[in-house]
């Protein structure tokens, strides 16, 4: 099997290293840019490299686009017109519209469309995921979220299409279901094109449940962390521990019923610590994998083009709010619709 990917920037060329590893698999690189094929060839020796997926579109079995999220749809739509599986980066489309013709268009050719929803092929999610269904947390009060770092600035879109559809598509698929409000403050600090801090609220009707998402490329800390608030315990999936991914908190706060105004208002838990064991396996190598297997079955792929398009919706929601961001002082900048 051929797989063509198209974009061999940082994200594209850890495709290139992953499904260049897969038994029966080979691959050609597209860039737009000679020096990133070069770079390919240096990396990889022999490997097929040419500068358009039209040149090559006709040898190849399925295609990964991996170039910046706004080329995203006339490539999936050009894989997807000559009748090959297409694996699309996140966000699946820049404009609801675009991500609407991918789905229909992959429908009416019969053809896999899979978005790269990378956190749901990621073993620490799952297992979070399975401490939640289980019920070890109760309820859950609310769902936080921080992805920040120092960059990586994009060009063609702000801060919340580049990071926070990893997090709606984590909290969403920890609490199956989609969000039904987004509220959103962001604001651009740097540069003149886009908003490089966002705070989201999101609101799930079915469990009754609020995330707060915070997106950052202006941060001097990496983080990457989802905690999860419930009324028995509570977890924390922190991406860059090494050995413990995901810690549950034996810890909680009851409410204490009293006329007595100077009585404490709660009592505090506290007790273990718990990490448990979770098989490591990359994200990116389940998810290419996945992708071949849906090629070769047939099969639905887990995160298949509507999924995309359902988290493109609530980023979209969050446009209204997003764009006028100015570089002047902090403003609330309301609820999307
Ligand atoms: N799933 C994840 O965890 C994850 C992480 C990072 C990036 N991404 C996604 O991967 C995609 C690429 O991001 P990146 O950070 O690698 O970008 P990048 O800018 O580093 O690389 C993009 C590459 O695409 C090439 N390119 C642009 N337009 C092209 C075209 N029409 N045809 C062929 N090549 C073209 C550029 O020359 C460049 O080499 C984005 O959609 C991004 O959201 C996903």
């Amino acid at each position: 099997m051929r797989i063509g990917v198209a974009g061999y920037g940082y994200w594209g060329s850890k495709h290139v290293r992953v499904l260049s590893g897969l038994p029966g698999v080979e691959v050609t690189v597209v860039d737009a840019d000679e020096s990133r094929l070069a770079e390919a060839q240096r990396v990889h020796g022999p490997i097929v490299a040419v500068s358009s997926l039209d040149e090559c579109l006709d040898e190849l079995d399925g295609v990964v686009v991996a170039v910046p999220p706004a080329a995203h749809a006339p490539l999936a739509l050009a894989a997807l017109d000559a009748g090959k599986g297409v694996l699309v980066e996140k966000p699946l489309a820049t404009t609801v519209a675009d991500a609407e013709t991918m789905v229909e268009r992959a429908r009416a050719r019969n053809c896999c469309l899979m978005v790269g929803h990378t956190f749901e092929y990621n073993p620490a999610v799952w297992k979070l995921k399975e401490i939640i269904d289980s019920g070890e947390l109760g309820k859950i009060l609310y769902i936080d979220t921080a992805r920040l770092d120092l960059g990586r600035y994009q060009n063609d879109c702000n801060v919340i299409w580049d990071l926070a559809p990893h997090d709606i598509s984590i909290v969403s698929y920890l609490l199956d279901e989609m969000p039904d409000e987004t509220s959103v403050w962001a604001r651009r600090h740097i540069g003149r094109r886009h908003a490089d801090v966002a705070y989201l609220r999101m609101t799930f009707p079915r469990r009754e449940v609020s995330a707060y998402v915070h997106v950052s490329w202006l941060d001097p800390c990496k983080v990457r962390r989802v905690t999860v608030v419930g009324e028995r315990k509570m977890a924390v999936y922190n991406d860059l521990s090494d050995n413990e991914r995901v810690r549950v908190y034996d810890i909680g706060v009851d409410a204490l019923e009293s006329d007595d105004v100077h009585a404490m208002p709660v009592s505090y838990r506290t007790g273990d610590i718990v990490s448990p064991y979770i098989q490591h396996a990359e994200p990116l190598l389940v998810q290419d994998t996945h992708f071949v297997e849906s090629l070769t079955t047939g099969r639905a792929p887990a995160t298949p083009g509507e999924r995309g398009l359902e988290v493109v919706r609530v980023l979209a929601s969050t446009d209204e709010a997003a764009a006028p961001a100015t570089a002047g002082r902090f403003r609330s900048l309301g609820t999307a619709s």
